[in-house]
C-alpha cells in the first residue's frame, strides 16, 4: 500500500491515494463533515467555511474540502472549536436569510435546514432588518429568491463546468452580492434545471414545481425519460396520479443527476388536455367517442376477417413503446396476420454498424465509455442539442480526465470549446439543424464565418471569425429560439477545410492514431457503406475503437432488435421474405393498416388503407384518418424495459395512470383475445414477455436483478454478420433539438413556453 497516504481522523486511522480531499477522506470511514459549497465533480470554491476542521500543527483551522492529505496528518472535526465555527457559519449564513421553509419549496429537503438543525445554534443575535430582494424569474423555467440564497456558487459553477453553458454569474459585493444572468434580466441556456436542483436552498426554484406540494407528500418512482435516444433514469414525484416534478437527485442510472429539459420538466404532455381518454370509432364518416367493448370488438372483427379471407395487412410501429410492446406487436404480425408488412421509422443505421462489428475486435460503446475512455470522436451530430447526456458526459469526461475531444460536424457544436481539433465539413447540415423545432426558422449551418472548405487563413488550420472578433466565435447563436446555447469558443482548435466526412477523418489520421483508445459517435450522416467505411477506416489506426450510433427516440434502438422490420426478426435474423416498409405500406392500397404511436400520415398524407387503426395518445394527423383510435398510455404510465442509443437496457415503472387510456400491450392483447388468438401470443403481462425476449433475442438475457434494480444492461444482438440486404436509404433522423421531441414535445406546455419566450425577445 505504499502509494496511499496514511491520516488520522477524529482517532481513526485513514489510508486514501494521495491528493485526497480530506472531505473525501473523512467519508470512507463514516465521517462526516457539513458542507454546502463543496460538490462532488464541480470545481473547489472555498466560499461557505462550512467545512473547518482542526488540523494538528497547523496554526488555523482548514477548510477540509481544499485541504488535501499528508502521510501523518492528524485531523480533528469534533473539537468545541470546529463546533462553534460551524455554529457562526450557520448564524451568518441566516442573518439576511428569511427564515420561511413552511412555505419555501425546498422545505423537508433543504441542506441549510438540515445543518442548521444538526450544526446551529437556537437563537440568532441578530436583531437589525434583514435585506430584502424580491424574487425575480430568469425564465419560464427558473425562478430566483436572492435573500435565500448562500452564496455557494453551485449554480454558476454547474452551468458553466457541468453543461459548458455559462449563464450564470454574480453580481455586487459583499451583502447585495447576487447570483445573475450573465446576458441581461435573463437566461439565455439550455432550461435544463440543474441550477435549481444542485441547489442546497430554495434560492433557485422551479416554475413547474414551485408551490405544488411538499416532498413528503409525493411517491417517488425510478423509470427513464421518453424523449431523446439517451435513456436517462428520471424520478419522478408522483401525487394523486399527477406527475409533480422530475428529477434524479439520487444519482441513480446511468445520468447520475443529469437530465435536460425534456427530462426534468416536459413529462407534462401526459396530462394535455388534447389527450384521448376514450377510444373512438368512425361512425358516419365522424369519429365518436365510444366504449372500450366496442372499439375492441370493431378491431378484432376486422382484424380477424380479414386474416380469415388472406387480406393484405400493414403494421407500423413505434420508436416509444417498449421492447415488450414491440416484441408482442411483430409477433402478432407475423404469427396472427401472417404478414412481413411491419416497420417503424428508423433514425440511425444500427442495423450496419453491427454487421460491420460483427466477428471484429470493435464494439459497441456505453453511455460510461464516454466519461471512461481516453478519446472521443463526435460526427455530424450537434450532441448538445441532440443528445444532452452524451454531450454531458463528453464534457465531464474532458473536465476530469482530460479527454481528448474531436468534432467533425457540418456546423459549430458545443465541443468546440474544448476539443483537440474540431472541423467543419462541407456538407450542409442547414436542414437537418433548421428543423429543430419545425416551429421556427432554422439556423443556417454547414458553415464558419469563412465558409465550408475555404482556404485557411490567419495560420494552418485557423479560421477567424468575422463575427466575434479575433479571439473568440460563437458555439451557438446566443438565444436562438432553437434552443441554442449561448458560449464562446476558441478558434485555434477549428478548421474549415474537407468538402466530406471522410476527407475529414484522413486530415485527423496521425492525431487519432497516437490515442491509446477511442469511442466513435456518429450519427445519420453515416448509413450504408459510409458506416462500413468509417469502421474500415478506425481499423485502420490500430488502437481500439467504440461505437456510438446515435438514434433519435427512448426506444429507437429497441424496435430495431425486436425486429420491427420487414425484412429481420428479432435479434436481427432474417425474415424470409421481407414486406413493405413504412413509405409502401402508406402508398398501398392495404386491406388493413394498424399504427402503434406513430404518425406516419403527418404532413397531410391521404390515407389509402381499407380500415385503418391507431393506438397513440393524441389525435394526431394520422389517428384523425383512423376508423379506430385507441387511447395508449405513455411511457410513464407502464411497466416495462426500453433500449436506449448505446443498446443499454433499462426498466420503466408505471408512475401514475391516465384514466382511460391503456398500454400498448395491454391493447394489443385485449385485440388478441377479441380475435381468439390470445392463447397463440401468450399473456400480455411485460414480465412474461421479456422473458420470451431473454429466450429469443440474443443479448438480451441479461442480469435481471441489474436492471430490476434500476440498473442498466447492455445487449449484443448480433453474433456474426446480418444475412439480409439492410435500407440504409430509410434512415432519417429527425435532429430534434433540445425543445423538441416530435409528437411528445409539441404537447408539452413547458417546452412550448420556453419556445415562446424566446421568439418574443
Ligand atoms: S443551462 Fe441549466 S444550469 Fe444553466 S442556467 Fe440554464 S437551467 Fe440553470
Ligand atoms: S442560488 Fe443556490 S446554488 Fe446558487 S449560489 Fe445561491 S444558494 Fe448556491
Ligand atoms: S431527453 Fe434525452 S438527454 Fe434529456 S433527459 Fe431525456 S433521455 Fe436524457
Ligand atoms: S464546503 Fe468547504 S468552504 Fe464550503
Amino acid at each position: 500500500m505504499a502509494d496511499l497516504v496514511n491520516l488520522t481522523i477524529d482517532g481513526r486511522a485513514v489510508q486514501v491515494p494521495p491528493q485526497t480531499l480530506v472531505i473525501d477522506a473523512a467519508k470512507t470511514v463514516g465521517i462526516e463533515i457539513p458542507a454546502f459549497c463543496y460538490y462532488e465533480g464541480l470545481t473547489l470554491q472555498a466560499a461557505c467555511r462550512m467545512c473547518l476542521v482542526e488540523v494538528e500543527k497547523m496554526p488555523k483551522m482548514m477548510t477540509a474540502c481544499t485541504l488535501p492529505v499528508a502521510e501523518g496528518m492528524i485531523v480533528r472535526t469534533e473539537t468545541e472549536q470546529v463546533k462553534q465555527a460551524r455554529k457562526y457559519t450557520l448564524e451568518f449564513l441566516l442573518t439576511n436569510h428569511p427564515l420561511d421553509c413552511p412555505v419555501c419549496d425546498k422545505g423537508g429537503e433543504c441542506e441549510l435546514q438540515d445543518m442548521v438543525f444538526r450544526y446551529g445554534a437556537g437563537e440568532s443575535r441578530y436583531t437589525e432588518e434583514k435585506v430584502h430582494t424580491p424574487e425575480k424569474q430568469f425564465s419560464p423555467v427558473v425562478f430566483f429568491d436572492a435573500p435565500r440564497c448562500i452564496l455557494c456558487f453551485r449554480c454558476v459553477r454547474i452551468c458553466n463546468e457541468g453543461l459548458g453553458v455559462g449563464a450564470l454569474g454574480v453580481i455586487n459585493r459583499g451583502v447585495v452580492s447576487e447570483i445573475a444572468p450573465n446576458v441581461g434580466d435573463h437566461l439565455e441556456c439550455d432550461e435544463c434545471g440543474a441550477c435549481i436542483d444542485i441547489c442546497p436552498v430554495g434560492a433557485l426554484t422551479s416554475g413547474i414545481y414551485r408551490y405544488q406540494t411538499r416532498p413528503w407528500e409525493m411517491a417517488h418512482v425510478g423509470t427513464i425519460c421518453t424523449h431523446c435516444g439517451d435513456g436517462c433514469k428520471t424520478t419522478l414525484g408522483t401525487r394523486n396520479d399527477e406527475i409533480i416534478r422530475g428529477n434524479n437527485r439520487d444519482r441513480s442510472g446511468i445520468n447520475g443527476e443529469f437530465l435536460c429539459i425534456k427530462g426534468r420538466y416536459a413529462f407534462d404532455f401526459y396530462n394535455h388536455p388534447e389527450r384521448l381518454q376514450a377510444p373512438m370509432l368512425r361512425v358516419n364518416g365522424k369519429l365518436e367517442e365510444v366504449s372500450w367493448a366496442r372499439a375492441l370488438e370493431a378491431v378484432g372483427k376486422k382484424f380477424k376477417q380479414t386474416a380469415e379471407a388472406g387480406g393484405s395487412f400493414g403494421v407500423i410501429g413505434s420508436n416509444h413503446t417498449s421492447n415488450e410492446e414491440n416484441f408482442y406487436l411483430q409477433k402478432f404480425a407475423r404469427q396472427v396476420l401472417k404478414t412481413n408488412n411491419i416497420d417503424h421509422h428508423r433514425t440511425g443505421d444500427v442495423v450496419t454498424l453491427l454487421d460491420s462489428l460483427s466477428g471484429k475486435t470493435a464494439q459497441l460503446a456505453t453511455v460510461a465509455d464516454l466519461y471512461d475512455r481516453k478519446a472521443v470522436l463526435v460526427l455530424g451530430a450537434d450532441l448538445a442539442l441532440e443528445h444532452p447526456l452524451l454531450s454531458f458526459q463528453i464534457r465531464a469526461n474532458y473536465r476530469h480526465h482530460q479527454a481528448h475531444v474531436y468534432a467533425i460536424t457540418p456546423g459549430p457544436v458545443r465541443e468546440d470549446k474544448y476539443s483537440v481539433a474540431s472541423i467543419r465539413v462541407g456538407k450542409s447540415g442547414a436542414a437537418k439543424v433548421g428543423g429543430d423545432l419545425g416551429v421556427v426558422p432554422g439556423r443556417e449551418v454547414g458553415a464558419t464565418s469563412s465558409g465550408p472548405g475555404s482556404a485557411p487563413v490567419g495560420g494552418p488550420g485557423v479560421v477567424p471569425n468575422a463575427e466575434a472578433g479575433a479571439h473568440f466565435e460563437p458555439v451557438h447563436g446566443a438565444g436562438s429560439a432553437n434552443g441554442s446555447p449561448s458560449g464562446f469558443v476558441h478558434p485555434h482548435n477549428v478548421t474549415a477545410v474537407p468538402a466530406d466526412y471522410f476527407g475529414a477523418l484522413e486530415s485527423l489520421r496521425d492525431k487519432l492514431k497516437a490515442e491509446p483508445e477511442l469511442v466513435v459517435v456518429f450519427d445519420d450522416s453515416f448509413k450504408g457503406d459510409d458506416v462500413r467505411k468509417l469502421v474500415e477506416f478506425t481499423e485502420s489506426l490500430g488502437i481500439p475503437v467504440k461505437f456510438v450510433c446515435l438514434v433519435d427516440y427512448a426506444n429507437s434502438r429497441g424496435a430495431a432488435d425486436m425486429g420491427l422490420t420487414p425484412e429481420l426478426l428479432p435479434g436481427y435474423k432474417p425474415s424470409g421474405t421481407p414486406g413493405l416498409h413504412v413509405a409502401e405500406m402508406i402508398a398501398n392500397d392495404l386491406d388493413v393498416v394498424w399504427v402503434v404511436g406513430a404518425n406516419p400520415l403527418k404532413g397531410a398524407v391521404k390515407r389509402k388503407a381499407g380500415f385503418l387503426v391507431v393506438q397513440d395518445m393524441f389525435l394526431t394527423e394520422t389517428a384523425q384518418q383512423a376508423d379506430v383510435v385507441l387511447p395508449a398510455g405513455s411511457a410513464y404510465e407502464k411497466n416495462g424495459t426500453v433500449t436506449n442509443t448505446t443498446g443499454e437496457v433499462q426498466q420503466l415503472t408505471r408512475a401514475i395512470n391516465t384514466m382511460g387510456a391503456k398500454p400498448d400491450l395491454e391493447i394489443m392483447g385485449f385485440i388478441a383475445r377479441e380475435m381468439g388468438v390470445a392463447a397463440q401470443l401468450g399473456p400480455w403481462l411485460p414480465q412474461v414477455v421479456f422473458e420470451e425476449i431473454r429466450k429469443n433475442v440474443r443479448g438480451y438475457s441479461l442480469p435481471m436483478p441489474v436492471i430490476a434494480t434500476g440498473g442498466a444492461a447492455q445487449t449484443m444482438p448480433v453474433n456474426g454478420r446480418i444475412p439480409v440486404e439492410n435500407r440504409p436509404d430509410l434512415v432519417r433522423s429527425d435532429h430534434n433539438g433540445l425543445f423538441a421531441s416530435g409528437t411528445l414535445g409539441r404537447y408539452s406546455k413547458v417546452l412550448n413556453s420556453v419556445i415562446e419566450s424566446r421568439l418574443s425577445r
